[in-house]
């Protein structure tokens, strides 16, 4: 385990928000990766550069197990736009402008065909069980809404790195707890 955590492994949380004017400086514009493994509803849906590899990658599996019809529903989300939704959800899945991951674009939310904001249960699986070979975690998993402060939502993804994403499967942490334990195994 390394002891400084990079850029892909940010914490953002109500605890740990971004400045509201943040913006990754690696952003894709995903109707421009090509081949893409998945579908796009909206154009101007962008991801930063390693999680969009990471992406298509995982959705290129996914596609190969029978799983074609996965959409990436958001990605990068400006503090603007996120207080937009804030504004319109009372009911825990919005973080508020500032707190929210989609800020870094390192986060997506996933859907697929034909079933709106919904995942079905094969689908659901199917991420969970392989996100976590190409740097993405579940970002907030049933039973640990204490931690995360979010209720459970299958179909968010977080890339995080490959190394990461793996010590998180392996100790069962989600991203709180992962940088809990590296920063108890820093040398003062
Ligand atoms: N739904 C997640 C928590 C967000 O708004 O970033
Ligand atoms: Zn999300």
């Amino acid at each position: 385990m390394t002891n400084v955590p990079s850029a892909c492994q940010i914490l953002v949380n109500e605890a740990h928000p971004l400045p509201l004017d943040w913006v990754p400086d690696d952003l894709v514009d995903l109707w421009k990766v090509q081949p893409r493994h998945y579908l796009l509803p909206a154009r101007q849906t962008r991801l930063a550069a390693p999680a969009a590899d990471a992406a298509n990658a995982l959705f290129e599996l996914a596609e190969r197990d029978g799983f074609g019809d996965f959409m990436v529903l958001s990605a990068y989300r400006d503090s603007d736009y996120q207080a937009g939704l804030f504004a319109e959800s009372d009911d825990g899945y919005v973080a508020r402008p500032g707190r929210s991951e989609h800020q870094t674009g390192l986060a997506m939310d996933v859907s697929q065909l034909g079933r709106g904001m919904a995942l079905d249960d094969e689908h659901i699986a199917w991420l969970a069980q392989n996100c976590w070979g190409f740097g993405f975690v579940v970002r907030y998993p049933k039973g640990s809404e204490d931690v995360t402060g979010i209720p459970p939502e299958p179909w968010h993804l977080r890339y995080v790195g490959r190394d990461a994403a793996l010590e998180m499967r392996e100790h069962g942490w989600v991203l709180e707890e992962w940088h809990t334990a590296r920063s108890e195994a820093r040398p003062d």
